[in-house]
């Protein structure tokens, strides 16, 4: 079975997806594993910095992304055989990813990876395009939506940012922007999906939501 998220930066859906795959995996006695694909985008752009690949070079990145070597284990992402999880989340990869998952070869790559891990397993997946170009077909599809005051705010509330809760809002605004006018895999709500709006919802309720819906499809 493969449960498809998708949904804007922020709107909780790597917390709702982690949580589904761990209560699943429980319940069913076999193995959910959870696919965040932002994480694999994030993976090649640090093997750009790695090789000191010039990101706008588009050519230089979709080779790079052929012949670099990714790999998704139980929820950690190693690159070139070294679990590079803990270096996903730096400034630099948050300034250049954007950039890089816009490239159409790097997707094909990456999509193709995708649907090889979720292949031999049953699968919570989350990112953009989930649901409408690399699971279109998946048991179960949902785009998780926040408002963009609502997700600066948790945002802000973490408290993990130096920034005030406008710029955040306004950073979140633009990344939203970039995000839905890719020219391939852009964010759209898809036909057919299941649309939550988590903006006035806990992370508790949403999640109950969806596995509601989840195990009424079986
Ligand atoms: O979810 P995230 O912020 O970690 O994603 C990192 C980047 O990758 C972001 O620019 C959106 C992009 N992305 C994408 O284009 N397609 C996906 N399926 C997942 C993420």
């Amino acid at each position: 079975m493969v449960i498809a998220i998708d949904g804007p930066a922020g709107s909780g859906k790597s917390t709702i997806a982690e949580m589904l795959a761990k209560q699943l995996t429980l319940d069913n006695g076999g193995r959910f594993v959870y696919i965040n694909s932002g994480n694999l985008y994030r993976a090649l752009t640090l093997a750009c910095v790695q090789h000191e690949v010039d990101i706008q070079d588009e050519k230089a990145v979709a080779s790079l992304a052929r012949s670099a070597d990714i790999e998704y284990q139980n929820g950690a992402v190693y690159l070139n055989g070294a679990d590079v999880s803990a270096q996903l989340r730096g400034d630099n990869i948050d300034r250049a990813v954007s950039k890089v998952s816009a490239n159409i070869p790097a997707r094909h790559v990456i999509n193709a990876l995708i649907r090889k891990i979720a292949a031999n397993n049953n699968a919570v997946v989350e990112g953009r395009d989930m649901t409408t170009v690399v699971f279109p077909d998946a048991e179960a599809r949902f785009y998780l939506d926040a408002s963009a005051e609502s997700r600066a705010r948790r945002r802000f509330e973490q408290g993990v940012s130096k920034l005030g809760i406008e710029e955040i809002q306004k950073s979140i605004e633009e990344r939203d922007s970039m995000d839905k006018n890719k020219p391939e895999g852009s964010l759209k709500i898809a036909d057919n999906v299941i649309y939550i709006d988590s903006s006035h919802l806990t992370i508790k309720q949403v999640y109950e939501k969806l596995e509601k819906i989840i195990r009424l499809k079986g």
